[in-house]
């Protein structure tokens, strides 16, 4: 909508996992080479958690592209599932046809054959369990079994397993202390800092623009952004994006303090302690400018 306004090929502040607006952080860039030596040196399990909208996602996304077809990846968004339904999931990322009806034991066969026969062609194989925080104990023992495929020297299942700071107390329990011991590699992701916000927000303005950029980002609308999202990218893309509406709305090339509090103050209840309704009527005549401005997006 903004884009031609700005200047930019495409909108800078999707929130989707694309690996072109991937920006490396120090941390991010850290764990995407920790995992990446866990996979290629077949080193079994790591595990990565961090808050709500950190980039957990987008990490493991990252890695799927660097291994390329080297590997192959069974990817588990839904972990909602039983530990019989999480197996045909994983049979069904890797593309192994199944029977219709097909029991358990049938089930750990076929994958293992897989398994097995995409390691002797030098493949890696990885399992990725994202939102981990949503399986339960059995789920995680069914996991671990499979990953006890593993010849003298190496694993040959890599999994990764991804989650909200909550996985880390399931995974205390006892029953998942094997696992826990296998684990090579944890990294929990750390929100942004101010300085990575503000390097953040205008490699994702450049990733998008076209030859002249036509947008400014002033210091201090960069530093309330970096507050209100708490460093968390998910939240920074989010203020952003409504921002340069505002600033579009506004006709102003600028996005300065003023213009991120409107647009803050738009989005979602809680940032702000005076929930604004954006749904809500039209303004009584002669209310704030700002909130004129925002409504007619
Ligand atoms: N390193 C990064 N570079 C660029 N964009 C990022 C990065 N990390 C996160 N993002 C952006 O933030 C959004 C949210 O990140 P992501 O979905 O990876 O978070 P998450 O930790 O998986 O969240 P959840 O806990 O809800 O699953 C992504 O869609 C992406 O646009
Ligand atoms: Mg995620």
């Amino acid at each position: 909508m903004y884009e031609e306004f700005y200047n930019l090929a495409c909108a800078p502040f999707h929130n989707t996992p694309d690996s072109r607006f991937f920006f490396e952080t120090e941390q991010h860039k850290e764990a995407l080479a920790k995992l990446e030596y866990t996979v290629r040196n077949r080193q079994g399990f790591a595990l990565v958690t961090g808050e709500i909208g950190s980039g957990k996602t987008t990490l493991s996304r990252m890695l799927i592209r660097r291994m390329g077809q080297d590997a192959r990846v069974a990817l588990i968004n839904n972990t909602r599932v039983s530990s019989h339904q999480l197996l045909k999931l994983i049979a069904i990322e890797y593309g192994i046809e199944t029977p219709a009806i097909c029991d358990k034991a049938t089930l750990l066969t076929l994958i293992r054959r897989y398994i097995e026969n995409q390691h002797s062609l030098g493949r890696y194989l990885v399992v990725i369990i994202d939102e981990g925080q949503c399986l339960n104990i059995d789920e995680f023992e069914e996991i671990r079994l499979l990953t006890n495929l593993e010849n003298e020297t190496e694993k040959l299942v890599q999994l990764l397993i991804l989650g909200q700071p909550e996985l880390r107390k399931i995974l205390k329990h006892n029953r998942l202390t094997p696992l826990i011991q296998r684990i090579v590699m944890y990294t929990h992701l750390q929100p942004m800092t101010f300085e990575e916000t503000a390097r953040y927000i205008e490699f994702r303005l450049l990733r998008a623009g076209k030859e002249r950029l036509d947008v400014d980002f002033s210091q201090q609308a960069l530093h309330v952004i970096h507050e209100r999202a708490a460093g968390i990218p998910r939240l920074v893309n989010l203020i952003c994006d409504n921002a340069l509406l505002v600033g579009y709305s506004r006709d102003t090339h600028l996005v300065d303090s003023q213009i991120v509090t409107a647009a803050i103050s738009q989005i979602l209840p809680n940032f702000n302690d005076e929930p604004a309704d954006i749904m809500a009527a039209a303004p009584p005549p002669g209310a704030g400018q700002e909130m004129d401005h925002g409504r007619r997006l």
